[in-house]
């Protein structure tokens, strides 16, 4: 009996549950066609919702749903989105129970909706597969939803000074194109900006964002502009590995030449040479991705002092080189000179034959002085020449007092004129007696102001 009651109790409240939540649902489901039959009767799509009146409100925002691509050839970065409208139009209230209705994207074409556009806007589309992404949310009281989803190209005036250590701040500007502030205003709903931390830019970190909203004044008029922006930090460790530290390793490469024997001509120069080229090859690289900008990059300034480390270290070898073989030709010279000075000693009959030796010098100057002392007079002689030469002669004839007359006369004549042709070309040569010293202190030198070219660079761009 009780039990009975109970149950009775049970299906008569689980009836009740079951009217009072769906059957007024269900009743104005049968009745939704006939509301959106009459739901345009007298719509006129061309007047905004308050129309003369209050201007209208309109709320937006959106989800990032990717970060494409940032060009800085082309000066833009590419987005794809949801952008969600919200507005109130009283004209479109079909019901005093609260109820949402979905629609598709053509609803859109038969009531107004803002003529919302993108101000740095460069190329759009609007995504069709399966349909076009686009929908209507309605509300019982008129309160609309209108979300699309789209691919946008927008431009960002980028500051290359640092690159590639920059940071760059793009952004999104979004403003009605007709409506001044008078007939619609816009403003960013709660949760304005979702799905920044999720988007993945291979080159770049989104460090920050911010939505703002300010009033744009043009010649037509002013409007409520919504500004969206990123501050967009570039990761530099593609730049490292793709041309940093290849130009590093260029550049030390370019110092092996400083341990490599200074005989070694053709092993210095080819290093000197492809160290160079190379260098070239990695700044023609670097500029093909970047627009013909005329002011100074970070990357420029890396790339140049790089080209300079490199083509000093060939100049180098251009100093180490002239200073080798200027000396040895003294060495050679000077040889020759005790040879000779030996020669005349022993025999008075091997003039002739010094004197050939004398003639073939490889030292065009020396041969010249000596063919003048020999066949002419002094007269050609620089002062200091002359001055000296009495001593020497005198000094000769003391030694050689037994030698004829003519012997006396040609000897210092010759002898001479060699040991001043001897000291001349000493004096014109560099000081450096050890031929190694330039590239003793080039391995110092170089290794330090590159160091010191770096940290002072790093320091500059990154702190
Ligand atoms: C269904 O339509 C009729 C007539 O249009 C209306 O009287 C009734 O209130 C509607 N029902 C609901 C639940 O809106
Ligand atoms: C980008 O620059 C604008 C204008 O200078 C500034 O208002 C905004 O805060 C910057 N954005 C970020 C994320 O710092």
């Amino acid at each position: 009996m009780l039990k009975s009651f109970v149950c009775r109790i049970i299906f008569l409240f689980h009836l009740f549950l079951v009217g009072s939540c769906h059957f007024p649902k269900s009743l104005e489901l049968e009745n939704i066609t006939d509301v959106l039959k009459h739901l345009l009767d007298n719509y006129d799509i061309r007047l905004r919702p308050n129309f003369g009146g209050k201007p209208l409100f309109v709320g937006m925002d959106l989800h990032i749903a990717s970060f494409d691509a940032i060009s800085e050839v082309n000066m833009d970065y590419t987005l794809t989105l949801y952008l969600n409208q919200y507005w109130q139009d009283s004209r479109l209230a079909f019901s005093t129970h609260p109820y949402e209705l979905t629609l598709s994207g053509e609803f859109a074409g038969k009531i107004w909706v803002p003529d919302t556009f993108f101000a740095n806007d460069k190329n759009s589309f609007l995504h069709d597969v399966t349909e076009k992404n686009k929908m209507v949310r309605l509300q019982s009281d008129g309160e609309i939803k209108y979300g699309m989803r789209f691919t946008t190209t927008l431009a960002c005036m980028m500051d290359l000074h640092y690159y590639p250590l920059d940071s760059q701040n793009c952004t999104l500007e979004i403003e009605s194109y007709g409506y001044t502030v008078e007939d619609v205003q816009m403003y960013w709903k709660n949760e304005a900006v979702v799905g920044v931390d999720k988007a993945e830019l291979s080159q770049f970190s989104i460090l920050n964002f911010a939505a703002t909203v300010r009033e744009e004044t043009l010649a037509s008029g002013t409007y409520q502009r919504l500004s969206l922006s990123f501050l967009l930090k570039r990761n530099v460790g593609y730049f490292i590995f793709q041309t940093y530290l290849p130009c590093i390793l260029i550049v030390m490469l370019s110092w092996v030449s400083f341990w490599i024997n200074h005989e070694a001509t053709s092993a210095r120069v080819a290093l000197g040479i492809t160290t160079v080229l190379t260098m070239t090859t990695i700044s023609t690289g670097v500029r093909s991705s970047l627009p013909r900008i005329s002011y100074v990059k970070a990357i420029d300034i890396y790339l140049v002092m790089c080209f300079v480390f490199v083509f000093a270290a060939l100049l180098e070898y251009a100093a180490v080189n002239y200073t080798y073989w200027g000396s040895t030709r003294a060495k050679m010279k000077a040889k020759k000179l005790k040879e000779s000075k030996a020669a005349t000693e022993v025999a008075t009959n091997e003039e002739i034959i010094e004197l050939q030796d004398v003639r073939v010098s490889p030292i065009p100057y020396l041969r010249r002085r000596n063919k003048a002392s020999t066949y002419s007079s002094d007269a050609h002689f620089p002062p200091s020449f002359r001055r000296t030469r009495s001593y020497y002669s005198q000094g000769f004839n003391r030694k050689s007092q037994e030698r004829s007359s003519l012997e006396r006369h040609k000897k210092p004549y010759v002898l001479n004129s060699l040991k001043r042709g001897a000291h001349v070309l000493r004096a014109s040569i560099p000081k450096i007696k050890d031929i190694n010293k330039i590239d003793k202190m080039a391995r110092i030198i170089f290794p330090v102001s590159f160091l010191l070219f770096n940290s002072i660079y790093w320091c500059f761009y990154v702190f």
